[in-house]
């Protein structure tokens, strides 16, 4: 007889040992851009409470997240969920300071701008379209005319001082229009660089991505003149390809990645995109890698949790489905 039915069953660690198994050389340190507050509950159908995103950021900040993109400065009626960014940002200073200044928050353009400006903020992100139709259907503005928007915002915020973030959607595919030439992206890519951006943030906005697609964007602005230093990854997990996406990433030198916290998420104007790559998923692989982060993995599995709570369904990343039990 078998014994495998009398034996005690052994636990599964409940923490990740870190044994690198790859050949090719990985970074020593990733840095997460936590994008939970903005692209998460943008997505959201009911507007969640100031006070409870309030807490979701602090907790996320407590947790050692070095960027939190707390919300967005566009126009209320585009993005309802995100209309009180006023508000919270405000609270956020007279509770967090300095911190909550550094935050960054979406600017689409110089009225954007002047909002964040008010508030005393130190980093803006401007949000540009690899494609025609998306630049249409998320700015009301065409491909061209987008960076006419972007133009004087990237340049005055600069003159103020600010960090600029410049992202870039539909990089890997686009719902209305099929496959996204490289080269368009590198064009558009280099284009909000050469405009004062400090870093690029590459979208993977519905999810389709594979590696080695990754790995040949990579390569491309590689080639024009972009190294991986100044290239942050933004994956949603469609396909369930987010994870294999960052690896490939890694391998090619990128350091920066987009997570969402329990891997809320989507984009309100492109009905194909689901949730981000959750950062807890994200933590668990480079954790297992012995990539540094300084971020505490079960503090925001709990501030995950504490937002499933708030929003009344379980969050949809396996790694937090695992370590809080749900
Ligand atoms: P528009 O209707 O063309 O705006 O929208 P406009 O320039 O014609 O101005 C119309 C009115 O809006 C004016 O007021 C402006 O003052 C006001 P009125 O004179 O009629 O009283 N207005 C504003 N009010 C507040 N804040 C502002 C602002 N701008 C103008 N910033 C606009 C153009 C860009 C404003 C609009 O299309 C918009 O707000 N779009 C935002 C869409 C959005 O937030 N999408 C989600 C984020 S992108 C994303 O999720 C992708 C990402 O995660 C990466 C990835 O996954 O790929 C970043
Ligand atoms: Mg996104």
């Amino acid at each position: 007889m078998s014994t495998a039915n009398t034996e005690q069953r052994v636990a599964l660690p409940m923490t990740v040992p870190a044994q690198a198994i790859t050949a090719v050389p990985m970074p020593e340190a990733v840095t997460i851009y936590e994008v939970g507050p903005r692209d998460g509950l943008q997505n959201e159908k009911a507007v969640v409470p100031v006070e409870v995103k309030a807490e979701m950021i602090t907790r996320l900040l407590d947790a050692g997240l070095p960027i939190i993109e707390a919300t967005s400065f566009v126009h209320p009626r585009w993005v309802p969920q995100l209309a009180d960014a006023a508000e919270l940002m405000g609270l956020l200073v007279d509770r967090l300071g300095d911190a909550a200044r550094r935050m960054p928050v979406l600017v689409p353009n110089e009225k954007g701008l002047d909002r964040a400006l008010e508030l005393g903020l130190e980093h803006v992100a401007v949000f540009g379209s690899s494609t025609e139709t998306f630049a249409q259907k998320n700015l009301n503005r065409s491909y061209d005319e987008q960076f006419a928007m972007f133009s004087p915002t990237v340049r005055r915020a600069r003159d103020a001082g600010m960090d600029v973030r410049g992202y870039l959607s539909m990089c890997f595919g686009d719902p209305w229009e099929g496959a996204v030439e490289i080269d368009a992206v590198v064009r558009a890519g280099v284009r909000l660089l050469e405009m004062g951006a400090g870093q690029l943030s590459l979208g993977d906005t519905i999810g389709v991505a594979t590696a080695g697609h990754v790995q040949a964007m990579v390569a491309a602005f590689g080639a024009a003149g972009v190294g991986p230093e100044r290239i942050a990854m933004h994956f949603h997990d469609t396909y369930g390809q987010a994870l294999a996406n960052t690896h490939a990433a890694l391998q090619v030198g990128i350091t920066t990645f987009d997570a969402s916290a329990g891997g809320l998420g989507g984009c309100p104007y492109a009905k194909s995109a689901t949730g981000n790559l959750a950062t807890e998923d994200l933590l668990w692989m480079l954790q297992g890698l012995g990539i540094e982060t300084g971020v505490d993995l079960d503090a925001v599995v709990a501030t995950s949790t504490f937002m499933a709570g708030q929003l009344g369904r379980p969050s949809t990343s396996a790694v937090v489905r695992a370590l809080s039990g749900a």
